[in-house]
């Protein structure tokens, strides 16, 4: 089974002043998804944007909003951000230890697309639980960076996660996040990601 190539631009990177505007550049120069950076200020040293921010931009857009949370009491995300227009929930391995299952249970009866994301000092095994449940995630999210911010460098060690992850699973999301751009792209795709995430990259370049 073949997976569907996406982009997904990073709002992380627009100006925040005026996200509308920016989701409709984005979508029509051609992105697939937009990112939305959700973070607590408690999971990652940062503090963005939450399910009001969301609300808002869902009124300008019917663009799906691929939310990566990167927040510690993710069970109290999911309905507010259902209410709000989210598309998908990716939330991290490291803060759902103990409830994933109810997580992905919830994130599904609410009508969004569950992933999974992982830190890049989390080792890939820690995921295949979620992927292979009877009721599993659709995506992995690699992050090729130490997620908080945008504009890192890219860690190339983490293609092994994904060659790993595509041997294994032919017709899994696997999502890369962190430091993607035109000298980066290659080499992720080669190993078999399909959705690529790029903040920085998209917004400084001409
Ligand atoms: C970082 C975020 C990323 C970030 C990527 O923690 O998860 O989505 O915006 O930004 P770039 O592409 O600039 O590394
Ligand atoms: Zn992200």
């Amino acid at each position: 089974m073949e997976v569907a190539p996406k982009i997904a631009p990073s709002m992380l990177s627009f100006d925040f002043a005026n996200l509308a505007s920016e989701a409709y550049r984005m979508l029509n120069l051609g992105a697939d998804w937009l990112h939305m950076d959700i973070m607590d200020g408690h999971f990652v040293p940062n503090l963005t944007i939450g399910a009001p921010v969301i609300e808002s931009l869902r009124k300008h857009t019917m663009g799906y909003l691929d939310c990566h949370l990167m927040v510690t009491n993710l069970l109290d995300y999911v309905e507010p951000l259902t209410k709000a227009g989210g598309s998908g929930f990716t939330f991290h391995v490291e803060t759902s230890k103990n409830n994933w299952k109810e997580l992905i249970q919830k994130i599904k009866s609410h009508g969004m697309r569950p992933g999974v994301a992982l830190k890049p000092g989390t080792p890939i095994g820690d995921v295949y639980p979620l992927v292979e449940a009877e009721n599993p995630v659709e995506m992995v999210l690699v992050m090729t960076v130490e997620p908080g911010f945008g504009g890192k460098t890219f860690i190339p060690e983490m293609m092994d996660k994904v060659r790993i992850l595509r041997k294994k699973y032919p017709s899994l999301d696997i999502e890369v996040d962190g430091g993607l751009g035109p000298s980066t792209i290659d080499m992720a795709a080669s190993v078999g990601e399909n959705c690529i995430v790029a903040g920085s990259s998209v917004f400084r370049a001409p």
